[in-house]
């Protein structure tokens, strides 16, 4: 078994020299406006310096809009890669690849983020645990929902980080449109699972 954990792992053109990893968990120890701070960099030091291959950080949000908890870390915009940066550094110090785990939160946020417009979802079906009523992604906004995971896939090599995840998983946009229960959208990122999917 110990073998197998260090045996190395090819994943895409990233190489992983043992297949012990630690999966993404939303740390909330940024800054209230989503930078990295000394507190985030610590939680990460002592995996690094036991050399764990892979790291995948917490959500981090892809616009303030998707922005789904307090002190969540963003990669939004491109003043925080320099903060982004020293999270790479303090991972690749111990040898570990760090993957950016990207996220919108969609209907499932805490509190609309300044700069934030409104709270959107694939429908306006109501979260369960906040309340919140989101109002459905018009058609014509789906290539800017697009374009900040594409902007924030940008910033994520701009910073050295070795890969990025899309979360579609836990309730969060990308979840909302998979799921038929969320997604009652009648346009062609609707209805069967290939539309549900697509975006
Ligand atoms: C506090 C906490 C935060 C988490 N945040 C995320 C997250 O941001 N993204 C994600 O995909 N999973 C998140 N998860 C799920 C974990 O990555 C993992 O899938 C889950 O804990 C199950 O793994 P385990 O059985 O090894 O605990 C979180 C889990 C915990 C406990």
């Amino acid at each position: 078994m110990s073998e197998l954990l260090q045996s190395p792992l090819q994943v895409g053109s990233m190489r992983l020299e043992g297949r012990l990893f630690k999966s993404a968990t939303s740390e909330t120890r940024a800054t209230s406006d989503g930078f990295v701070t000394d507190d985030l960099l610590a939680f990460y030091e002592p995996m690094a310096v036991a050399g764990t291959p892979m790291i995948v950080t917490g959500n981090l949000y892809v616009s303030p809009q998707g922005k789904s908890a307090g002190r969540q870390a963003g990669i939004d915009s491109d003043d925080k890669v320099p903060g982004l940066r020293e999270w790479v550094s303090v991972a690749h110090t111990g040898g570990s690849k760090l993957v950016a785990q990207l996220n919108h939160g969609g209907r499932q946020i805490a509190q609309l983020a300044p700069g934030a417009d409104r709270i959107v979802s694939a429908s306006d079906v109501r979260e369960p645990l906040y309340g919140t009523k989101p109002s459905p992604l018009r058609l014509a906004e789906i290539p800017g929902i697009i374009d900040s995971f594409a902007a924030a896939a940008a910033r994520a090599r701009a910073a050295g980080f070795d890969g990025v995840q899309i979360h579609s998983a836990h309730g969060y946009l990308l979840s909302q449109f998979l799921t038929p229960h969320t997604n009652r959208r009648t346009d062609g990122y609707g209805g069967g699972l290939e539309g549900r999917a697509r975006l």
